[in-house]
């Protein structure tokens, strides 16, 4: 089985190859798409993708398509996310946002684009059934919908300076983040050719939402400078978040849980360590 450090680069070669490298049609639409997933993102998500489908025994090659239709989606969401009609932020991974590097018309295009590459890769994604591609886009297109990542921003706006319940709060971050965090690891379920393998989905939406939390720990915890986008800018726009309801003893308690209800779903499918426990430590240990 291939080790982490095997496949980011993997990831960070198969991302390059299907970005399209320049375009005679829109030539700043492309660069602006380029821009916004190349740089120095944790992939995080085709990760997850890639360990969960070589844990179950597929090949690295079959996850590499349909992790980097996971980190496209995720790379538009962040665009869209940093609009100034959004968290209105100026800086991610270290450099301008996308719509202060291009322009705000060109930022929002290329999100758009990168949603649909992301389908057309998932759909021609090489070695799997049809059956497989059109059971990964579909488990991809409700994840990133109404009821998933649009869905849980749109909450996110509408909370934005009001005071929601911890359950509403918990729904809110299952659905902007966990979803895509938990259909990247149904992804390699998929692609390993099983329907469902116990405890997996459970690991997903436990790592998910722990990721949100640490997120908006680190929001309060960390500097711009290691985060490479404005630290305590959740305060400042009144988000709600783990820390704002809950406390920093709070969200660093509900992180520990999820960490261990997310080891013992793992444990329920039979996995004990390898990459899957080395990224679900790698996360938390971002915060603690
Ligand atoms: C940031 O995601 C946005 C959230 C969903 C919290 P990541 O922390 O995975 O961002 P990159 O891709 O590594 O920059
Ligand atoms: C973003 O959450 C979730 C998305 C769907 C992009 P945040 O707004 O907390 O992400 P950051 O902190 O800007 O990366
Ligand atoms: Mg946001
Ligand atoms: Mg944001
Ligand atoms: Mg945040």
């Amino acid at each position: 089985m291939p080790g982490l450090s095997e496949m980011q680069t993997a990831i960070d070669s198969a991302l390059n190859d299907h970005l399209p490298g320049s375009s005679e049609l829109a030539p700043r639409l492309v660069e602006a798409m380029r821009y916004a997933v190349l740089g120095s993102g944790k992939h995080i998500r085709p990760l997850l993708t890639c360990a969960t489908a070589t844990s179950l025994g597929a090949s690295l090659d079959h996850a590499l398509t349909p992790g980097c239709a996971v980190e496209f989606l995720h790379a538009y969401s962040l665009i869209h996310d940093d609009l100034p009609s959004m968290d209105d932020d100026d800086l991610r991974r270290g450099r301008p946002s996308c719509h202060r590097a291009f322009d705000e018309a060109t930022a929002i295009l290329a999100g758009d684009a990168l949603q649909a590459l992301a389908f057309e890769c998932v759909i021609g994604a090489p070695g799997l059934s049809a059956e497989t591609r059109i059971e990964m886009a579909g488990a991809l297109a409700r994840s990133v919908g109404h009821a998933g990542m649009v869905g849980g921003q749109a909450l996110d706006i509408a909370a934005t300076g009001a005071n929601l319940e911890l359950d509403q709060l918990r729904s809110m971050h299952a659905a902007k983040t966990g979803a895509l965090i938990s259909v990247s690891v149904r992804l390699g379920v998929l692609i390993a050719g099983e329907a469902a393998v116990p405890g997996l989905d459970a690991f997903g939406e436990h790592l998910g939402l722990a990721f949100q939390v640490v997120d908006d720990l680190l929001d309060v915890t960390g500097s711009t400078e290691s985060l490479g986008k404005a630290a305590g800018a959740d305060r400042v726009r009144g988000k709600s978040t783990f820390p704002a309801l809950v406390g920093l003893e709070g969200a660093r308690h509900t992180i520990k849980a999820l960490h261990a209800d997310a080891l013992s779903s793992l444990a329920e499918a039979g996995i004990h360590s390898g990459p899957l426990v080395d990224i679900a430590a790698w996360i938390i240990a971002r915060e603690t």
